[in-house]
């Protein structure tokens, strides 16, 4: 069994319909990952819910090798990923969805790669263009063709979470260039880069950053604000699965 492309949703997208779905365990040397298998009109794909059913894990303790190594296990060339991110930039307004195109890592603690040495060897990936430029042209068509505004292009600041950021940290990342941050999408680009996969990332604007926010942040105003955007991101995922 082949499938091209999956879906690995995050925050606040942890099912997708799909026809005929059923859920299948892959086994990978980073133990059991689960995902769900079903159509779309008449392509196969696979979703994958990052954080689990009620975002049972963090961002920290997600197996994203696990994960994306059962991705390549069933066939799958193309990974299309949503990720909730907080705004650094007046140009990315709250409701926005941005494809990301550069990142900057802040992680602390995740296995970064594959090739951990010893029998494994060693790899440095290039990472000049992580988010794949053709899998973002395709979401663009998709977009233009459901008229729905996506802006292409953006550097996402990964922390490592599962705090929020402080003020003094988002002044540093604005003077870095980030023009977002989140808490997952690194290591999950470099990783399916790893193995050779076009990875494209769907950037939800759900806040403000802490200090641009006039209030404290917190987790539920990044899920109401994804509630917003469900239905406009369940169509544009559709439309590009189907181009
Ligand atoms: N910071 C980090 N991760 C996030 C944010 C944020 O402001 N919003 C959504 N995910």
């Amino acid at each position: 069994m082949l499938i091209d492309f999956a879906l690995i949703g995050g925050t606040g997208l942890d099912h997708f319909a799909l026809k005929e779905q059923r859920v299948i365990s892959v086994k990978t040397p980073y133990g059991t990952v689960e995902a769900t298998i079903g159509k779309d009109t008449n392509r196969e794909l696979v979703f994958m819910s990052r954080h689990g059913q009620n975002h049972a894990t963090p961002p920290h303790l997600v197996n994203y090798r696990g994960n994306i190594w059962a991705l390549r296990e069933l066939g799958v060339r193309k990974i299309i990923a949503t990720a909730a991110v907080g705004s650094l930039s007046s140009n990315y307004r709250l409701g926005d969805l941005v494809l990301l195109d550069q990142f900057l890592d802040f992680t602390k603690s995740r296995p970064q790669t594959f090739y951990e040495g010893g029998t494994d060897g060693v790899l440095h990936v290039d990472m000049t263009d992580p988010y794949c430029a053709a899998v973002r042209q395709i979401i663009i068509n998709a977009s233009e063709h459901l008229g729905l505004v996506v802006k292409n292009g953006a550097c996402y600041v990964c922390t490592e979470g599962p705090r929020f950021e402080t003020p003094a940290e988002i002044r540093m990342f604005q003077y870095l260039g980030a023009d977002l941050v989140g808490m997952t999408s690194v290591p999950e680009v470099v990783l399916a880069r790893e193995l050779g996969m076009c990875y494209a990332s769907i950037g939800m604007v759900t806040n403000e950053a802490a200090g641009i926010a006039d209030h404290p942040l917190s987790h539920s105003e990044v899920m109401e604000s994804i509630k917003k955007l469900e239905i406009d991101v369940a169509q544009l995922i559709q439309a590009t699965f189907e181009l």
